[in-house]
């Protein structure tokens, strides 16, 4: 068995940034709520119909990271892309992805999961790559959600959070077992789905033909919707607990973490993690003040910026994880 190491990573935002008092000229909202409820002071969502679609964006994400990873494009075994926002509703884009990287006809996997799709994803990968089946796997998390929101009074509890953005990872073959990806912890708990939801289109419930029959200028069905209180809840014990699992396994205390890239979905939820694993502000990385809740895309361009940081050093236990409409959650353990 193998391990399997992180050796590229990239991201892409698009240019258009959008503050929280453009947010309220759109909607009663205010700049304060805002920063005090999230801590997010602006967020990027691209241009309508530019190339910045979640394909598009990821493709971007990736160019960096291949390059930065020193592979050739034809290196690449595999594709997994993780998101909730694909440019079509099927295929996904992982097959968009082999297409514009001219990358031979290797396998390429949709992963959804939410804000824990880069999670699930980095597992995924990190699997294959243990068995030996694959060597080098591109890791794609990539999200529009801006053309999506409902971005009136009315959807504001959900849209003033919501960012776009795409990050990317290649992830390589580590024949020492006490380096890179240590292990991953994924768990999932149905009975809460609804509590954080995109109900339509969707075939079991609510399809496009539903929508036009019913032409009701009151439907909400396909707009997100989120049980805030109840979600944030569920997320600071899930973070904690998935991220304790993690270190249990590898025989580590909390000590020993150099730095936690959680899942940007709100500033307040990282500040608790913080507190509860008695870390400073240096060991836990926040970006959504700038780039708000990218879902699947946030784990991948917070680390690809801390990376950049020099936050990131040879030998750090670095630990990723995740929580999110599902509910799903996860860690990634990682000795870089
Ligand atoms: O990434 C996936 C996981 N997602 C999360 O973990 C998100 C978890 N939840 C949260 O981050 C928070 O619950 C929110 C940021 C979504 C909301 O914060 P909150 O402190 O839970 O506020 P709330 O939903 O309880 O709303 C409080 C008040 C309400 O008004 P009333 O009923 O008290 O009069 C809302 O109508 O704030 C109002 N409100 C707003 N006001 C101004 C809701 N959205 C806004 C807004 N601007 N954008």
């Amino acid at each position: 068995m193998y391990n399997s190491k992180i050796i590229g990573l990239g991201y892409y935002v698009p240019d258009n940034v959008v503050t929280n008092d453009d947010l309220s000229k759109m909607m009663d909202t205010n700049d304060a709520w805002i920063q005090e409820r999230t801590g997010i002071k602006e967020r990027r969502w691209a241009i309508e119909n530019s190339e910045d679609t979640t394909s598009g964006m990821g493709i971007k994400a990736a160019k960096i990271a291949i390059e930065r990873a020193g592979i050739d494009k034809d290196d690449i075994d595999f594709i997994v892309f993780a998101t909730l926002s694909p440019d079509m509703y099927f295929p996904g884009p992982g097959v968009q992805v082999q297409h514009a990287l001219d990358i031979k006809t290797v396998g390429a996997l949709d992963v959804r999961n939410q804000c824990s799709g880069f999670v699930y994803a980095i597992s995924i990968a990190d699997q294959y790559i243990k068995t030996g089946m694959y060597k080098n796997v591109l890791v794609i998390g990539s999200e529009l959600h801006s053309h999506g929101l409902d971005k009136t009074t009315r959807g504001r509890g959900v849209s003033v959070i919501f960012g776009d953005g795409a990050g990317a990872a290649i992830l390589t073959r580590e024949e020492d077992n006490t380096k890179g990806i240590l292990s991953t912890h994924l768990h999932s708990q149905g009975e809460h789905a609804e509590e954080l939801v995109l109900v339509a289109p969707g075939m079991g419930k609510r399809w496009v033909n539903d929508i036009l029959k019913d032409n009701d200028p009151n439907d909400e069905s396909y707009f997100p919707h989120m049980n805030g209180q109840f979600v944030f809840k569920n997320a600071v014990v899930r973070f904690s607990e998935v991220i304790m699992e993690g270190l249990a396994k590898n025989n580590l205390e909390k000590e020993a973490i150099d730095i936690l890239i959680p899942h940007q979905a709100n500033l307040r939820i990282s500040q608790f993690i913080q507190k509860r694993f008695d870390l400073s502000d240096d060991q836990v990385f926040n970006n959504i003040q700038k780039y708000g809740n990218t879902t699947a895309a946030s784990i991948p361009i917070a680390l690809t910026e801390a990376w950049e940081e020099g936050k990131i050093k040879e030998g750090d236990v670095v630990v990723l994880a995740a929580f999110g409409s599902g509910f799903t959650w996860g860690s990634v353990i990682i000795k870089w």
